[in-house]
């Protein structure tokens, strides 16, 4: 038996991927199935929540200010909600993990909140710039301080009355425009953001489902603050970050054919299945359905050679957690890969180019890095040592650039997939990955 969570792992090519991988659920939406839930009267009860350290540490968050939630079985949650002014003043400091999600979201939430509050982090999301939400919910009235260059831990003073915004996001970031809306939801009057891009919606449904009259198209959400939130079910889809790593796995994979079960399909993020595809991919969706309001389908994938392509940049946005992944496929295909306009991928978990760049060098592909993607020549991969550099995506896309090398792919430093992806290892194993702790 393996550690479950080990230090690092022996990624080394396997068998041909087959048979069929459900994945844990989506990240987005089960910290959002919580804050609202938690912030809404009555119970709400939450299928299909994600086990991971980032989902749980939000829970965490809220029974520290008075919420009460049971966990009948693993993925299941009842939330008992105390109602938008219902929180308790929390006791100690409030650790949102490695969760940017979670922190920035919290900092809206939190802001409009009777009592005082500090929201803290690991030493990854203590690097990650929260001036971003900081400066609209300080046009708001909030006062919110942080550490220098805008770092956390965010200490929130409470007892603020908050004014509605009209809000221009300078940037395509959907937990900016989330932190927006909860500060939003408690202030007077009306807010409304508008985006660059359009970004994951998940904030604006999920207030829907919670009773809340909220108008929101791509790119552009409003809503009227003063509003009360209604319990309701929520049920989560499955992850489609988590599934990127088996799907390009299955993709590069001669012979492999693998169905991945019930997908969360929402439109802002599965840019990679349309770059996978324009790359030379085989991927079919069945049984469309939807779950929670979310389109989801199983995905169907087989072995396909692919190619280099040029990234269109309206693609990148809709696939900004999918680079890790994107590049291994990439380093696989044959000619050139141009990735651009993702200068957000440096204030991920990890400078998240940096970190492709490095270990695919390590494993002797050529990248050139730019400062806003970078240019990934196809070929033939080596062995060698990578770091994940703590983040869970990295450490999960070089397990994937095992299967295809031609010797054993080191990673370091992978507890951290237990943010996003517990068990990963094992149902990896199971689908037919060579990998193993070390
Ligand atoms: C998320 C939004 C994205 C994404 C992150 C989850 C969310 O971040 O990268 O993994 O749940 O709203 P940005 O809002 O910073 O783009």
């Amino acid at each position: 038996m393996t550690s479950p969570r080990p230090e690092g792992w022996i990624a080394t090519r396997g068998t041909p991927l087959r048979g069929e991988v459900g994945v844990p659920g989506d990240k987005s939406v089960s910290h959002r199935a919580v804050m609202l839930a938690a912030l809404a009267d009555g119970t709400s009860r939450i299928d299909g929540f994600l086990e991971g350290a980032d989902t749980r540490a939000t829970a965490a968050i809220f029974a520290q200010m008075g919420v009460r939630i049971q966990a009948p079985s693993a993925s299941v949650r009842i939330v008992h909600g105390a109602g938008i002014d219902g929180l308790r003043a929390p006791a100690g400091v409030l650790d949102c993990g490695n969760a940017g999600t979670g922190m920035r979201l919290l900092a809206g939430l939190l802001a409009a909140q009777p009592f005082d509050s500090v929201l803290a982090g690991d030493a990854s999301l203590s690097r990650r710039p929260m001036d971003r939400v900081i400066e609209p919910l300080a046009r708001m009235g909030a006062v919110i301080d942080a550490q220098e260059g805008g770092l956390p831990p965010l200490r929130i003073r409470g007892g603020r009355a908050l004014r509605g915004i009209e809000f221009d996001s300078p940037v395509a970031s959907a937990q900016v425009k989330s932190a927006v809306l909860l500060a939003g939801l408690q202030a007077q009057g009306v807010t409304s953001v508008r985006e660059p891009h359009p970004t994951r919606d998940y904030t604006e449904r999920m207030l829907s489902a919670f009773g809340v009259d909220i108008d929101f198209s791509p790119g552009r959400a409003r809503l009227r603050g003063g509003q009360r939130m209604r319990a309701t079910g929520i049920a989560v889809p499955a992850d489609f970050s988590s599934a990127a790593f088996f799907i390009v796995a299955a993709t590069l994979v001669p012979g492999s054919e693998l169905r991945l079960r019930s997908v969360g399909l929402n439109p802002r993020r599965t840019g990679l299945l349309a770059a996978l595809r324009m790359m030379g991919a085989d991927i079919v969706e069945e049984g469309r359905a939807s779950r929670g309001g979310e389109p989801v389908a199983d995905l169907v994938v087989r072995h396909a050679p692919l190619r280099g392509i040029a990234v269109p940049a309206e693609l990148v946005p809709d696939m900004i957690d999918e680079f890790p992944a994107l590049a291994v496929a990439a380093a696989c295909a044959r000619g050139t890969t141009v990735i651009s306009g993702a200068a957000e991928l440096r204030v991920k978990e990890s400078d998240r180019i940096a970190a492709m760049a490095a270990g695919l060098r390590a494993l002797g592909a050529e990248v050139a890095e730019r400062a806003d993607g970078a240019v990934i020549e196809g070929g033939a991969l080596a062995g060698g040592a990578v770091e994940s550099l703590g983040d869970h995506r990295i450490a999960m896309a070089f397990a994937v650039a095992g299967q295809l090398a031609d010797g054993e792919v080191a990673i370091a430093d992978v507890a951290n997939v237990a943010t996003s992806f517990p068990g990963f290892d094992e149902l990896a194993r199971q689908a037919g990955f060579g990998l193993r702790a070390r």
